[in-house]
């Protein structure tokens, strides 16, 4: 009796010692402000958040409302756990907020493709497939889902602000960055980023889009000049901006770091008060690159809301500005209120992240559905692929460390791998953020794991003559090839680097049935593309890229994955065959993280022409006459589609019917794509993509696809009169599978005279 008694006591003792060690540990993991119940009319959330904002700006000092604009420094990014700001969760930027008002603590994460930077922190988070991959799934449920994964994940680790949402166009091919941006159409690339944002922010987190704007090259960026025509840019990479702001409703927009036209891009009047807070109608906030506020009342005047992560323009000397006038009263609370409204709106303030460990197989299912979407299959000889699983009897799997992992991006978007590098010694040209990152996901076990009657074995391919022995002897070779890139550094050029082109050719002369797999970040050329049977572009395909890889091989996914930029045959044919970058690059050229490195960069500034204009990407071959390797839109499936049946009803929103039909074996899903080329009159001697729909279909089944093409991207941006117009003319649809496979064609015309 008493033993049991005692055992009761005991274990009401450890109950109550458990649930008081719980009771701190979430009381400590959750910042001050969480505690104390916020008090204040702007508490009601009957009340618009305009409304909330202006209540609660009314009862702040000057000196709060400063507190408010900036960042604390670059401890954030630079330090550890023990360098921190109290409250700071450590990710690329805090803001504290003001516990008397319960304004909650401003904690942003870098987010571009899954939660950056964890590993200092002891955190995990998916590592999604690159932003390019999302991209190629021309396919909006696939940026919800993106999205919704990176917010949930935010605001399980504690961040209520993500940095992600990167959207310059791919007009430099070689740009390091790419990976994380969304091809080179302004309207796939807006539409994508506005999903995948708004689901982003559904979750209670601010999200962002970055970065404003023509940012389209890494070298120079701090202190290159853009040059390009409003015509041109309204039309290309703004077009971009206008479309993902107004479709999300983001809360935040960072500018960039480069200058346009002369002026820094986050002191740029025309670019963040007259375009975007103007014309696009943007209701958020505009928050600086880590770095890129470059003045005081210039940068407050022409529209910046905060500056990031410092405060050497927007504390004390905005503090002083306002003092002395040059900043009016206004603009600062029209700063606070831009950025407390959208705190509102977003649930900030109502619906605070709680902390938890995020649920890890939601996220690789997420990260195997987008890899799997996202993987764009270029070339299919012969039938080459799918690889019969059960009958394939030797496999030789080659390259780029397939055995252990996958290839991931680096800079502010690297997210860290679990278990730390999955190949320890960096390889291959090191980005700038430190050696090259791998996920741990392994094609050679995937590929095991089908080819079960198979002997499957690895070589490294650093050495091509061994490799093509192991090809030799071989059913098929599947080389593995890839292209690191990462923030701060553009490719030289366009080939694959460390002789990887020299590894696939000599493999493809050993064994006539050499697969290529890309893990890159962007476009490559690809000399021996003639000598290989099938070649399928991975991307970075995240951590749960090499299952998505091997279902793809052997046919258990169906590729649908379409092209969201152009592959070039050479550089010779890219509107500027060589980077541009004068001066050679040096210290000055790397992200300002190092005090004495970039504010000296006035005497290194050059110019970066982009006389191409609107002719980013597919338009430049089109208008140029070039043939490229692989056209934007394109990508292959394992059936086959038709189109017929066009039909075009002019009107105000001009309707287009047709049908496509699945003339294959196999079930799939087709991108469908619509292009109008506009009346002569326009100057534009190319057609734009204006709408798509992937279309799923059994074997031998027929859809009608019904779209209606919304006349502002039939328009053009009219720049003296500071108008978009939709220029009457004869109007022609083209509409196909790829920007230069478009069976069927029609008219619409549009009336009235200019
Ligand atoms: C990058 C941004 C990033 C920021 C914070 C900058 O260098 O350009 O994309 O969000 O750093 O890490």
């Amino acid at each position: 009796m008493r033993l049991r008694s005692a055992a009761k006591l005991l274990s009401l003792v450890i109950l109550s010692v458990g649930l008081i060690t719980m009771f701190i540990f979430l009381t400590r993991a959750q910042s001050p402000r969480q505690k104390e119940k916020p008090k204040g009319p702007w508490m009601d959330k009957s009340l618009s958040p305009d409304k909330r904002a202006d209540l609660v700006i009314g009862q702040m000092t000057l000196d709060e409302k400063i507190s408010l604009l900036h960042g604390g420094g670059w401890k954030e990014l630079l330090g550890g756990p023990d360098t921190l700001p109290t409250r700071s969760l450590g990710g690329a930027g805090f803001i504290p907020g003001i516990p008397r008002l319960g304004i909650p603590d401003l904690q942003m994460s870098d987010a571009a493709v899954g939660v950056a930077r964890g590993a200092v922190f002891g955190r995990y988070a998916t590592a999604l497939p690159s932003g390019v991959s999302e991209a190629s799934s021309w396919d909006l449920q696939v940026a919800r889902d993106y999205g919704a994964l990176i917010g949930s994940e935010l605001r399980d680790l504690g961040f209520n602000m993500s940095l992600g949402g990167g959207i310059n166009l791919t007009r430099e091919p070689r740009n390091g960055r790419i990976f994380e941006y969304k091809g080179e159409d302004p309207i796939l690339a807006g539409k994508m980023v506005g999903a995948e944002v708004k689901a982003e922010q559904e979750q209670g987190v601010i999200g962002d889009i970055k970065h404003y704007a023509l940012n389209d090259q890494e070298s120079g960026r701090t202190f290159a000049n853009v040059k390009i025509d409003t015509r041109a840019m309204r039309e290309s990479d703004l077009l971009a901006f206008e479309i993902g702001v107004k479709e999300s409703g983001v809360g935040a927009v960072m500018c960039s770091y480069n200058l346009l036209n002369g002026d820094y891009a986050c002191e740029n009047k025309y670019l963040l008060t007259d375009v975007l807070k103007k014309d696009f109608g943007f209701q958020g906030f505009v928050v600086s690159d880590w770095g890129a506020t470059h003045s005081t009342t210039k940068a407050a005047l022409a529209g910046l809301d905060m500056e990031m992560p410092g405060n050497e323009h927007f504390g004390d000397a905005l503090k002083k500005a306002v003092e002395n006038g040059e900043v009016l009263m206004s603009r600062l609370d029209d700063m606070l209120h831009r950025i407390l409204r959208t705190e509102f709106a977003v649930g900030l303030f109502d619906n605070p992240p709680g902390r938890k460990v995020p649920d890890i197989f939601a996220g690789f299912r997420v990260a195997q559905r987008v890899a799997e979407q996202g993987t764009v299959l270029l070339k299919n000889a012969n039938g080459q692929l799918p690889l019969q699983a059960l009958s394939i009897k030797t496999i030789a799997v080659i390259g780029s460390h397939a055995d252990i992992a996958v290839l991931s991006g680096g800079g502010s978007a690297q997210v860290d791998p679990p278990g730390g590098n999955a190949v320890p010694t960096p390889s291959g040209t090191a980005p700038f953020f430190g050696g090259v990152v791998w996920f741990p996901s392994s094609p050679l076990k995937t590929i095991r794991a089908k080819a079960l009657n198979a002997k499957v074995e690895y070589n490294a391919g650093t050495d091509p003559a061994s490799a093509a022995g192991l090809a030799k002897g071989s059913d098929v070779a599947i080389v593995f090839v890839n292209q690191p890139a990462s923030e701060g550094g553009d490719a030289p050029n366009l080939s694959l680097p460390e002789n990887q082109d020299q590894l696939v050719s000599a493999v493809a002369a050993a064994n006539p049935h050499t697969i290529v797999v890309l893990e890159t970040g962007g476009p490559v050329t690809m000399p021996w593309i003639d000598s290989v049977s099938a070649v399928l572009e991975a991307w970075y395909p995240g951590i749960k890229g090499a299952d998505a890889i091997a279902n793809i091989l052997f046919g258990d996914v169906n590729p649908s994955a379409k092209l969201p930029l152009t592959f070039a045959k050479s550089e010779v044919d890219l509107p500027h065959p060589m980077l541009t970058m004068q001066p050679p690059p040096g210290p000055g050229d790397m992200r300002p993280f190092f005090p004495d490195a970039p504010s000296k960069e006035n005497s290194r500034r050059f110019d970066i022409v982009y006389d191409e204009g609107l002719k980013v990407g597919y338009k430049w071959y089109d208008a140029e006459g070039k043939e490229p390797l692989f056209p934007f839109g394109y990508g292959l499936s394992y059936t086959t589609y038709a189109y017929s049946a066009l039909k075009v009803t002019p009107g105000q929103a001009p309707a287009v019917t047709f049908t496509v039909k699945n003339t294959g074996a196999r079930g799939g899903a087709e991108v469908a794509q619509v292009y109008v080329a506009l009346p002569q009159a326009d100057g534009e001697p190319f057609k734009r993509l204006v709408a798509w729909e992937k279309v799923q279909l059994a074997p031998g089944e027929a859809k009608t696809v019904a779209l209606t093409l919304d006349p502002h991207y039939l328009s053009i941006f009219t720049a003296d009169k500071s108008a978009w117009e939709l220029v009457p003319g004869d109007y022609k649809v083209l509409v196909g599978g790829s920007s230069r496979e478009t069976p069927l064609m029609g008219t619409f015309r549009v009336k009235g005279g200019r």
